[in-house]
């Protein structure tokens, strides 16, 4: 079955198009890649041995998505990971996340409903809870008030995707919550590439090599066991299995509503200082890092029930936090080794 992976060249996109062809799945990619680089899919050729069909095209331009479907009528799904990414710099810039973010995902719907598409998985985020009231959050706990323009385009999202597949009983929708994803497949053939990722593991991997001086914990202060945040920190090749199997589940016809929501965390509530010492532990080195303020935006702590996920999906997770700061440091290392040749 062919499967139109957009963003496959970005970060949780590549490692999610490994793990389908692993599965047997036919891959189309399309990334404009003004934040990722094509280079990935050589590293997914070297993986799969697969070459991957590419399209630079962005979805914000429609013509685009039409030529693409044009190009490939026999697309049966679509994975959309294609978004922007960043909590602060979607705080500064929020008009840029509501249009990119949004424009290519309506883009998208209206040429897949042109084309009579049956199965449409979504790149959520656990940002679409906000700070919620109890923890862990299950697919159900209400969702609070976005704390950041992007959270809100993930919660956009999520809503359009609904009221579409209430519209219409054979269009099969699955949004997937992910937590915080992070580590790289084991060959270190991909991984991870914004040089400005602004998420804390390359951050913590990028100052470990030298790439920055220092890393700066974004608050001490909060109502935790530590003082610094919560997360539920999950490996991306978990992630990226979670989309076969969310795939494998609605082509089984095993889904009881044409649109279903999963968690897809650890369960593991891990706190920033919790983060580094693993990473200090795996890789056998002090980080240096200072205490800073407290980064706008954030919530407090965030982590996930994941029972919907294993037990519907069959979903299992296979990675620990020391494979997922190892896999994480591999890939940084490889990257440092590659730029210095
Ligand atoms: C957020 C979303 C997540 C989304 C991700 C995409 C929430 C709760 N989560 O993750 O769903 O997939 O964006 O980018 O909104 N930190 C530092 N120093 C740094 C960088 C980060 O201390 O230099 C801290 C942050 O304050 C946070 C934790 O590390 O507590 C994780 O941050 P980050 O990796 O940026 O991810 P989230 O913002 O949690």
């Amino acid at each position: 079955m062919k499967i139109l992976v957009t963003g496959g060249c970005g970060y949780i996109g590549s490692h999610t198009i490994v793990d389908l062809i692993d599965n047997g799945f036919d891959v189309v990619c399309v990334d404009d890649n003004s934040r990722s680089t094509p280079a990935l899919l050589k590293g997914i050729k070297k993986i799969t041995g697969v070459a991957v069909p590419h399209y630079a095209y962005d979805l914000c331009d429609l013509a685009k998505v039409e030529e693409l479907f044009k190009a490939h009528p026999d697309i049966e799904g679509v994975i959309h990971f294609a978004a922007y990414k960043s909590v602060p710099e979607s705080v500064k810039a929020p008009l840029k996340y509501y249009h990119n973010n949004l424009s290519s995902l309506i883009n998208l719907l209206r040429v897949s409903k042109e084309y009579a598409l049956k199965y449409f998985i979504f790149s959520s985020s656990c940002s679409v809870y906000g700070n919620a009231e109890a923890l862990p959050v299950t697919e159900h706990t209400p969702l609070q008030e976005a704390e950041s323009p992007y959270a809100y385009t993930k919660q956009s999202g999520e809503r359009i995707l609904l009221d579409l597949a209430k519209s219409d009983p054979a269009f099969n929708v699955v949004l997937l919550r992910y937590f915080n994803p992070v580590g790289a497949h084991s060959s270190a053939e991909i991984g991870e590439v914004q040089e400005k990722p602004e998420n804390l593991v390359p951050y913590i991997t990028q100052t470990a090599i030298g790439k920055r001086d220092q890393l700066t914990v974004f608050g001490k202060d909060y109502e935790t066991r530590d003082g610094t945040c919560i997360r539920d920190y999950i490996h991306v090749m978990d992630i990226a299995n979670a989309h076969t199997k969310a795939l494998e589940y609605v082509i089984a016809n095993k889904n009881e509503e044409n649109a279903e929501v999963f968690n897809l965390g650890s369960g593991n509530g891990v706190t920033v200082l919790e983060l580094i010492q693993a990473f200090e532990k795996v890789s056998e080195q002090k980080l240096n890092y200072v205490m800073g303020d407290r980064r706008p935006g954030d919530v407090v702590a965030i982590y996930a029930n994941n029972e919907k996920a294993t037990s519907k999906l069959g979903w299992e997770i296979k990675y620990s936090i020391e494979e997922m700061m190892r896999t994480a440091w591999e890939w940084e290392c490889k990257m440092h080794q590659k730029s210095s040749n």
